[in-house]
């Protein structure tokens, strides 16, 4: 069940593992996001169960939440990362993430990022373009070391998803058409600097239906036959991640179809072993993001409630006009009004909901912003130079601190 389907029917206080909200919100103060391990786990399991394929591998999408004690619970369950810099190689490092268990992607790697990657010895780094084949073949000689590569397909599939999150289109900036994965392929057999590994793709985030996903994946197929009738053997398939999760109690996407989907996409090929990069659907359910009330106003037009949070905290709904429902940490009897819950950021995109029928609120009280687990923090900046929020890690009952509240120390620090 996911977080608004556990929350919304809540009569009573909103607690996260056992623990009450407001309660996290007095002791650690606000903007809080709130993380439950269970919460994390629980959609593993259930990510597992589906994708039982044997050697299939589940890589962690860090972009998604980079917390460290976030990655450490996902490590310790045995998953593998997927990484996109080397900032989030160092992370996936710290957090115990076996080297050989990570994928590097991103269309624009630096040298330094390549020979990072190459002197930890990843599983592979997922290649974009000619001329980044070029640098790592560079940084392979460089270092005497081998590069095992993946090529990313454009498959030139169409997702119905926000148009800033969809990858799969030819007009996108990533991956290679077919037929230069193939030639690219046959250039990495021909290097003694380089080892071809298979073809990665992803079409983009927040997915919910099967249909683009299974027509990428046919499209992996159809290169994967023609790298077999050309004698390029290959041992990696990488889905991606995008697997879609429910922000407005609409139906996710069903990952016991996607599965088999895939099976039977590479049902010739069962000694590949296949990847998938989840972000999204691992964290966004277990977290939400904390925020207390500073003020009210009505206007002749509109109803606001102004909270500490604000689009510097979460971006999502500013940036792409992305739902987050918002319970209230102790719900007030009442009649539901349509309510503008807004931050303190001098402009008018800066909103967490818009227009949303809410039950009566009042000054101080503690409100929390759900699925707020994945491309919350993440995305979060200090614009009005204002300090970045904390982080609390719910695990077996107890919270723990694993992000403290920035100072003005951070914000200016840096500055000369
Ligand atoms: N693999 C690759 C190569 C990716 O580019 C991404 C996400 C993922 C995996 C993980 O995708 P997920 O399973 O989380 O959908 N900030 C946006 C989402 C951007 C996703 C970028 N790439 C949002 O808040 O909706």
């Amino acid at each position: 069940m996911s977080t608004w389907g556990r929350y919304s029917d809540m009569p009573g206080e909103l607690s996260i593992e056992g623990l009450c909200a407001a309660a996290l919100a007095r002791r650690y103060g606000t903007p809080l996001f709130v993380y439950s391990r269970a919460a994390i786990l629980a959609r593993l399991q259930r990510l597992r169960r589906c994708f039982s394929r044997p050697g299939t591998m589940i890589c962690y999408a860090l972009k998604a939440n980079p917390n460290r004690a976030v990655c450490r619970v996902l490590s310790r369950a045995g998953t593998g990362a997927e990484v996109v810099s080397g900032g989030e190689l160092a992370r996936a490092l710290a957090a115990g993430f076996a080297p050989r268990r990570i994928v590097f992607s991103g269309v624009g790697k630096t040298a330094e990022e390549l020979e990072f990657g190459l002197r930890q010895g990843i599983l592979t780094f997922n290649v974009e373009s000619a001329e980044e084949l070029s640098a790592l073949e560079s940084a392979a000689r460089r270092l005497r070391r081998p590069a095992p590569f993946s090529l990313r397909l454009n498959p030139d599939v169409r997702a119905r998803t926000h148009p800033h999150v969809t990858t799969g289109r030819a007009e996108s900036k990533f991956g290679v058409e077919e037929g230069e994965a193939l030639s690219l392929a046959r250039r990495g057999r021909s290097s003694r600097w380089l080892d071809f590994q298979g073809l990665h793709c992803h079409i983009g985030s927040q997915i919910r239906e099967l249909g683009p996903l299974r027509r990428a994946a046919a499209a992996v197929a159809r290169v994967l036959t023609k790298l077999q009738a050309a004698g390029i053997p290959f041992s990696l398939v990488d889905m991606g991640g995008g697997i879609g999760v429910s922000y407005a109690a609409e139906a996710e996407l069903d990952c016991n179809a996607l599965a088999r989907t895939m099976a039977r996409e590479f049902a010739h090929w069962p000694r590949a072993r296949l990847l998938i990069e989840p972000g999204r659907y691992l964290v966004a359910d277990a977290g939400l993001l904390l925020t207390r009330v500073l003020y009210r106003k009505e206007t002749s037009r509109r109803r606001f409630v102004i909270v500490d949070a604000a689009m510097n905290d979460l971006a999502r709904p500013a940036l792409y006009g992305a739902f987050h429902a918002i319970v209230p940490a102790r719900p007030r009897r009442g009649p539901c009004r349509r309510t503008d819950v807004v931050g303190p950021v001098c402009e008018s995109g800066d909103f967490l909901a818009r227009q949303r029928l809410l039950a009566p609120i009042k000054q101080g009280d503690v409100l929390a912003v759900l699925m707020a687990g994945a491309y919350g923090f993440a995305m979060s900046s200090q614009y009005n130079s204002r300090p970045r929020a904390a982080e609390v890690l719910v695990a077996g009952g107890k919270a723990r601190l694993v992000r403290r509240r920035e100072t003005l120390a951070d914000i200016v620090g840096p500055e000369r």
